[in-house]
C-alpha cells in the first residue's frame, strides 16, 4: 500500500490533517510527544525516525534543535518531506526505502518508530530491525515505539462488506469494486485486514497486518542483557492522553 504510486500520494494527504489519525496522530499529540522527549532527553541530539512519512516529527525535532535522519518506503512522502526541508531551511535527512534493507546512520540519541509500524513488520524482520538498532544507537539511547495492543487488534476485526465506486476513490483513480476481508491468526497474535481491488486495471491486493503486542512479548526482541524495556503511560509521557489500545515504550540500549 505504501508503494502503490496511486495509494501512497493519498496517504501523505492523510498524514497532513492535523486534526485527523487517519495517517499519523492529531498535530497536538504530535507537539506533546516531541517537547517530553526534549525535556526528557535534551534540547539536542541525533535522532532516526524509521518509517518517517512526510517528516511531520523531524520537523518538530529539526525546529527544537535536533539533527534528524529518516527512511521511508512512500516515494511522495519522502519527496514532501525533502521540499519541506529545503522550504524551511530545516536540516534533517531523509531517503526513500526499506528500513530493513537501509543502512542507517550511526551514533544515535534516539531512533523513533512511531504508529504502530513496529507491529506490521514480520518477527523475523523485528529481530534483524533489532541487531540494527544496537549497531545505530550509542550506549544509553533510546528507541521510543508504540504498538497495537490487544483492545487495538480486536476493533479491527470488523470490516466492511464489498462496495463499487463509480469515480476515484482512496484505493483507485478508475471505477472498481473493492472485497474487504478479515483473516484472523489467534495462534500467532496476528490479524490481516485484506482488500481485493478489482478496476479495469487488473486486481490489485493490499494486506495491513496487525500484530498484538506486549511488554512480555518484547522480551523476545529486546534482551535484558542489551536492552532496558520501559512502559509509559503516552509518547507525551502524560498518562491523561493515553488512547485505548495503545501501547508505548522507551527502550534503553545498557551495553
Ligand atoms: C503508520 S505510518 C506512520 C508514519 C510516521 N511515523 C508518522 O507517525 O507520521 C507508517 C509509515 O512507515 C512506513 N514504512 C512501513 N514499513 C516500512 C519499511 N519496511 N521501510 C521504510 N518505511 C516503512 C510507511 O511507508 C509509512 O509512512
Amino acid at each position: 500500500m505504501w508503494t502503490d504510486p496511486y495509494i501512497r500520494e493519498h496517504i501523505v494527504y492523510a498524514h497532513l490533517e492535523p486534526d485527523d489519525d487517519d495517517g499519523t496522530k492529531p498535530y497536538a499529540q504530535v507537539l506533546a510527544e516531541t517537547a517530553f522527549w526534549v525535556k526528557r532527553f535534551g534540547a539536542q541530539g541525533k535522532v532516526l525516525d524509521l518509517g518517517c512519512g512526510p517528516g511531520i516529527y523531524l520537523r518538530e525535532l529539526a525546529q527544537k534543535g535536533w539533527q534528524g535522519y529518516g527512511i521511508d518506503l512512500n516515494e511522495s512522502a519522502v519527496s514532501y518531506a525533502q521540499d519541506l526541508n529545503r522550504d524551511e531551511c530545516l536540516s534533517f535527512d531523509i531517503r526513500s526505502g526499506d528500513f530493513l534493507a537501509e543502512a542507517w546512520p550511526p551514533g544515535m540519541d534516539l531512533v523513533i518508530m512511531v504508529y504502530g509500524t513496529f507491529g506490521t513488520i514480520p518477527p523475523k524482520s523485528r529481530q534483524h530491525l533489532v541487531q540494527k538498532l544496537k549497531n545505530t544507537l550509542k550506549p544509553g539511547g533510546r528507541f521510543l515505539m508504540d504498538v497495537f495492543n490487544q483492545e487495538y487488534v480486536d476493533t479491527q476485526r470488523e470490516i466492511g462488506s464489498w462496495f463499487t465506486q463509480e469515480e476515484e476513490g482512496f484505493w483507485s483513480p478508475e471505477p472498481h469494486l473493492v472485497l474487504p476481508r478479515v483473516w484472523d491468526y489467534p495462534d500467532l497474535d496476528l490479524l490481516c485486514r485484506r482488500y481485493l481491488v478489482l478496476s479495469s486495471g487488473g486486481v490489485k491486493s493490499f494486506n495491513l497486518w496487525y500484530q498484538t503486542l506486549n511488554h512480555k512479548n518484547l522480551l523476545e526482541y529486546f534482551s535484558p542483557t542489551d536492552w532496558e524495556i520501559n512502559p509509559w503511560p503516552d509518547l507525551s509521557g502524560e498518562s491523561s492522553r493515553s488512547l485505548p489500545g495503545w501501547s508505548s515504550f522507551c527502550v534503553r540500549r545498557i551495553s
